[in-house]
Parts: structure tokens; C-alpha cells; sequence
């Protein structure tokens, strides 16, 4: 399972990519807004420093709605970096937007997805990536993960291309869920791919590993 991280924050993209487990970068215009970053030129240019950073694939979010102003978009986001995948909503005229791009051969992100449905058509339409949210769902009392299953059944059973990139990940288990049940990529914040490494017993077995050697070299046994 890929490994992308899910914000705008150059530093959390760095330390992330330095662990050396980063595959991408998926961003949101919630994710832009937070960190700050305004104005059309200036958002660019920070999809250009995550593209310098990371070596994967940087989702980029179109603000459009209708079929023109996404193609428009996407056209121009494709030129910060060729490693651009444009993100483009599920609505109708996203999906109309996914089949043109796909033909021109531009990747596509589709976000937003909350049912098998909605995978499906993206997929159909050419998507390099769908983006079920499970944390939103689980919010919502529905059990996300429960949509990876269904996807990933859907797209074994007709052997879509698309890859199932899990969303709106809150936290480890979500992760390791995700790798159970076949998701291609999660994206996930900094601190549930962090929070993977940490086990009690690991930090008492080094503890004590650590303590049994320094003994040794004092006493000599
Ligand atoms: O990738 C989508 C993600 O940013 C949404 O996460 O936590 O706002 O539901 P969240």
C-alpha cells in the first residue's frame, strides 16, 4: 500500500518524505486555506515547493464546478510540475471533466466519494485515483471502511485501473484497516503515520535492552 500524507504543510511534507515511507502528496482547498497560502499565484507556487519536496504524485484541487472552468484548471495546474494529479469533484460535470482529461491523459483525482456508486463512475470515466472519506462516513455512523471492501470488490470483479486512495484518515488503526482490506494508497495526516511506530512494549524492551548493556559493561557480565 502506497503511503501518500494529506496536507499542505511543507514541513510535515519534508519530515514525512525524510522517513523515507512517502509515495505523494493529496491537498484540499481546506488544507491550502489552513496553512495559510491565498491568492491564485501563491497556491501555485506552493504545489510547485510540495512537487520539489516529494517524489510521488501531488494531488492539486480544482475550485470550479462547471465542465469549463475544471478543464481550465486543470490545464493550467498540469503546468506547475509534471507530476500534478488534478483532483476534480464527484458532480456531474466532474464526471464529464474526468473522461476529457483522462483522454488528453491527465491523471485525475476524483474526491469526494461516499458510495461504491460514485467510485464506479469515476472509474468508468478514466480516474487514476478515487477518494472514498472514510473518516466522514464513520462520523456520520456508517463504518467507511466498509466502502474500501465494496470498491475493491467492484474493481477486482471488471479489473478497473483506478486506484482506491482512502481519505479522511483519523488515525492508525484506519491505516492498517486500509492495507487489510486493499486500498491502493492512504492518505493520511502526519501524526497517524507516526503514530504506526509507537508500541508500549517496544519502549520497554529497548528500555531494557538498553539498561542489561550498560550494566554488562560496567561489571563485565
Ligand atoms: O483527503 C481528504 C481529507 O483531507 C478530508 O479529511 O479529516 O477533513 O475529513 P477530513
Amino acid at each position: 500500500m502506497k503511503f501518500f500524507i494529506d496536507t499542505a504543510n511543507l514541513a510535515q511534507i519534508k519530515e514525512a518524505q525524510d522517513l523515507g515511507v512517502l509515495d505523494g502528496v493529496t491537498t484540499n482547498p481546506s488544507l491550502m486555506a489552513k496553512e495559510g497560502v491565498v491568492g491564485k499565484e501563491n497556491i501555485y507556487e506552493h504545489y510547485r515547493k510540495i512537487c520539489e519536496i516529494t517524489t510521488g504524485d501531488v494531488s492539486a484541487e480544482v475550485i470550479s464546478t462547471d465542465f469549463d472552468g475544471m478543464i481550465k484548471e486543470a490545464d493550467a495546474l498540469v503546468k506547475i510540475h509534471p507530476r500534478i494529479v488534478v483532483k476534480i469533484p464527484m458532480i456531474k460535470d466532474g464526471v464529464k471533466a474526468i473522461k476529457h482529461l483522462h483522454d488528453k491523459g491527465i491523471k485525475v483525482n476524483c474526491t469526494l466519494i461516499f458510495s461504491a456508486g460514485q467510485a464506479l463512475l469515476a472509474a468508468k470515466a478514466g480516474a487514476a485515483y478515487v477518494s472514498p472519506f472514510i473518516g466522514r462516513l464513520d462520523d456520520i455512523s456508517t463504518d467507511g471502511m466498509e466502502l474500501i471492501e465494496q470498491i475493491r470488490l467492484i474493481f477486482d470483479n471488471y479489473n478497473f485501473q483506478c486506484e482506491i486512495l482512502a481519505a479522511s484518515i483519523r488515525h492508525p488503526v484506519h491505516i492498517v484497516k486500509c492495507a487489510e482490506y486493499g486500498a491502493d494508497v492512504a492518505t493520511c495526516p502526519l501524526s497517524s503515520i507516526l503514530a504506526l511506530l509507537k508500541h508500549p512494549l517496544t519502549d520497554i524492551g529497548l528500555e531494557k535492552f538498553l539498561a542489561d548493556y550498560n550494566a554488562s559493561q560496567k561489571t563485565g557480565k
